[in-house]
């Protein structure tokens, strides 16, 4: 049976190569849906770009529902400096000719997953959490529908937006806190498990053999300068944050971690939004998710190339 799933997204050339990963492993994970949220760049363009990727992957008739355009409560800040003017540098691909549904990301969460079988979906959140935040406000009881949220978000270190915190927890911390807290199983991939999966030049090697439609874009999106100069990870590559998600679903023996307490800071100041993770289990408090905490890179990379190879 394949495993269902809704990707909570901002594309963002990770979020891109997640989704293509998904759609490559078509024979093991079923998209339901795709909820877009604003992040790297506005609503409206991760909207479309969502359904530019769905449509290189051949899925193109996959749902994409617009969600959030900001956060629950400080301003949207973007990251253009990183991603490019329409998040997808490095990319071109033809506008989409398939319309987002006119259903709200926040809607159709709350509707498919109060229609869905008690712990049969996995949420996988590649954005800031306010969608899934503002649905289980809403909605309590979806809750109990949902298998497992596996998501990029935070860090056990250093932040990449501050000193403390990671973009995804940082646009929206308050999401990130009610997410937290929702008593649902949480894998957690923060930016110390992230930034283990840089897409350097031999990583890449196979895609750009390949050549097809599909690996062409993306080795021209991975080996694609950033405007910003080089990533806090150094410049053997882009950190590839996202598709560990989609990779951790699909083959979770190539990760380790560990269940902890995990604390969002949500007042403003030089912390917010960093995650604070009880990896010692000081506090004795119960653990609200399971910190990933290494992953074997070469081999999910060489098994995402071939997912990948297969959409060409
Ligand atoms: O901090 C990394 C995260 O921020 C990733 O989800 C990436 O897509 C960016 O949005
Ligand atoms: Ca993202």
């Amino acid at each position: 049976m394949r495993r269902p799933i809704i990707i909570d997204t901002d594309p963002g050339p990770d979020d891109a190569l997640a989704i293509l990963l998904a759609l490559g492993a078509a024979d093991r994970l079923e998209i339901r849906g795709i909820t877009t949220m604003a992040g790297n760049v506005g609503v409206d363009q991760t909207t479309v770009n969502a359904l530019k990727i769905c449509a290189l992957g051949g899925a193109p008739q996959t749902p994409v529902h617009r969600g959030c355009p900001r956060p629950l409560m400080r301003a949207l800040h973007t990251a253009e400096f990183i991603v490019g003017e329409d998040g997808l540098g490095g990319m071109d691909l033809p506008e989409p000719t398939v319309a987002a549904r006119p259903q709200p990301a926040v809607a159709y969460l709350v509707e498919t997953l109060r229609a869905a079988p008690d712990r049969s979906l996995t949420l996988c959140a590649l954005a800031p959490l306010t969608n899934i935040a503002l649905a289980l406000v809403i909605a309590p009881d979806i809750a109990r529908k949902i298998d497992s949220i596996v998501m990029m978000a935070g860090a056990r270190d250093l932040g990449n937006v501050t000193a403390a915190a990671e973009y995804n927890v940082f646009v929206d911390p308050h999401a990130a806190h009610i997410v937290f807290e929702a008593g649902i199983p949480i894998t957690m991939f923060g930016l110390n498990a992230t930034y283990q999966a840089v897409a350097t030049g031999a990583r890449i090697e196979p895609l750009a053999r390949a050549g097809g439609k599909v690996s062409a874009q993306v080795v021209a999106m991975l080996r694609r300068e950033r405007p910003g100069g080089k990533s806090l990870g150094g410049d053997g590559g882009h950190p590839m944050h996202d598709p560990c998600v989609i990779a951790y679903v699909l083959w979770p023996e190539l990760f380790t971690g560990r269940d902890c307490r995990v604390d969002v800071a949500v007042d403003e100041g030089p912390t917010v939004g960093r995650t604070t993770i009880d990896w010692w289990g000081r506090s004795g408090a119960p653990a609200n998710a399971h910190v990933i905490d290494t992953l074997d890179a070469d081999e999910m990379f060489a098994r995402l190339a071939a997912a990948i190879q297969t959409l060409d």
